[in-house]
């Protein structure tokens, strides 16, 4: 059977948590590719919110084995808090979590570089979650990584130190202030670590390939979004990993042509955190409207959100860069009661029109081109199906669908699971 994938196509936060959540009842198998504890992922159900960082977004459901994959960096500090938050919940982790060997591991001193490199940075800093995710990813490409299998080995303390050593050396390179008690955070690395043992590791493109010649389904799980995307986003304001379609395959091991389904998500407006360019943001009373009614504070910092218009330029780069099959527009229930909404369909480029994302999106080479809709008063948060939607919402969906070539399969009115409406 093909492997379904389900990204996000802005800025991460689209509500990847939520749909995972909802479609998990149609696989056997979840499996997140790529990110690590950057990311926030919210599922709600029964009055209950839950934010999953490392652990993907199938685990509250009976019938899903999830899976960590080799593309993921963990945390085992972070790692062990979600296990510990999910104690409660009577889940049997030991069947249903398995852990790729081939994923990195983010030891202590990497989230020190983080924090180093970016105070390096000063204004120009990333705005890294500092999670670790740079200097872990970096590692892993410059072949010095410390990977899950490696926990097996009676030496990998041995590798730990080494690396650990050259870590300390390069955060005092950075000649930055940077106070941290190296000890503590180790004793607590090292506890986590023997915490997550309990857990079975596994050679997950082996046994991902097994589950899909028995005719079982999959779903790949992706963290942040298109915009952020190593390649393709907004670098250098990016994170370090492959958040598009082609990063399923090597975060896995999936082959292309195994690919089915590439499900898209994105919020019917725009947010963003952290630094980096962002056209369409607002910095008026609307902005503000939607960061309050639509809660937009990061799931994993606590930042608030720069928010804005939907931008159909960016929007269609993702699609086209991911190969999108299915859209699912998110939060389009903020969007009630604002008089007229609008939406960015191409940008003024140094002076000539264009409607493709150009190598540069910043503020001094783009200016942004709106068509606007008129809006609707009703509260969407109540509603199950597409025939209560109003007339306005529908049209601006639509005009989103035409734009876009790609069906809008899914809109989400609320955070809840049952917010959800099918189409
Ligand atoms: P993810 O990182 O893509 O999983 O998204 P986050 O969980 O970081 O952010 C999405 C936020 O929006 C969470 O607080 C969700 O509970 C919430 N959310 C998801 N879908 C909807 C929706 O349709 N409407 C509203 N109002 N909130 C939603
Ligand atoms: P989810 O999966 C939104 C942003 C950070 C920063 C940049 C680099 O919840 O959608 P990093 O810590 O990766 O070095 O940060 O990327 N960022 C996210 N923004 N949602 C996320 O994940 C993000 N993960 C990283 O704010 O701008
Ligand atoms: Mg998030």
């Amino acid at each position: 059977m093909a492997v379904d994938l389900l990204l996000g196509l802005q800025w991460g936060d689209e509500g990847k948590g939520k749909i995972v959540d909802v479609l998990t009842k149609n696989y056997d198998v979840i499996a997140r590719f790529q990110g690590g504890p950057n990311a926030g992922h919210t599922l709600e159900f029964d009055g209950i919110k839950h934010v999953l960082h490392t652990i993907p977004s199938g685990i509250f459901h009976d019938n899903a084995i999830n899976i960590v994959g080799n593309g993921v960096v963990i945390d085992p500090v972070i790692f062990k808090k979600e296990l510990e938050n999910l104690e409660p919940f009577d889940i049997d982790i030991k069947s249903k979590l398995l852990i790729s060997r081939k994923a990195h591991l983010i030891l202590p001193t990497h989230r020190l570089l983080d924090a180093a490199s970016e105070a390096a940075k000063g204004k120009a800093k990333i705005g890294s979650t500092l999670k670790g995710i740079g200097p872990t990813y970096m590692d892993k490409t410059g072949r010095n990584g410390i990977r899950v299998g490696e926990l097996e080995l009676s030496s990998w303390k041995k590798t730990y130190r080494s690396l650990s050593n050259k870590h300390e050396k390069m955060i005092a390179f950075y000649d930055v202030d940077i106070e941290y008690d190296l000890g503590s955070l180790e004793a607590e690395f090292f506890e986590a670590v023997e915490y997550m043992k309990q857990l079975e590791f596994i050679d997950s493109e082996e046994y991902l390939h097994q589950v899909q010649k028995s005719g079982k389904s999959i779903l790949a799980e992706g963290a942040q979004g298109s915009l952020l995307d190593i390649d393709f986003g907004t670098y250098p304001f990016v994170t370090s990993s492959n958040t598009t379609a082609a990063g399923a395959c090597t975060g896995l091991g999936v082959p292309p042509n195994k690919i089915g389904e590439v499900f898209g998500i994105f919020k019917a407006y725009t947010t963003r955190v952290g630094s980096g360019p962002f056209p369409t943001e607002l910095f008026d009373e609307d902005g503000e409207t939607m960061g309050r009614v639509g809660n937009e504070f990061g799931a994993t910092t606590g930042r608030s959100r720069r928010c804005g218009w939907l931008d159909l330029v960016a929007l269609k780069y993702a699609v086209q860069v991911n190969g999108v099959t299915q859209l699912m527009m998110m939060k389009g229930d903020v969007l009630s009661g604002f008089e007229k909404l609008k939406v960015c369909t191409s940008y003024n480029y140094n002076g000539k029109k264009i409607e493709h994302l150009p190598y540069s999106i910043l503020e001094e080479n783009v200016t942004p081109l709106y068509k606007e809709f008129p809006g609707w008063e009703e509260d969407l948060t109540q509603l199950t199906s597409e025939s209560e939607l109003p007339e306005n919402f529908m049209s601006y969906v639509s005009f989103l669908e035409k734009e876009l070539e790609v069906p809008i399969s899914i809109i989400s009115v609320g955070p809840d699971r049952k917010q959800t409406i099918h189409r």
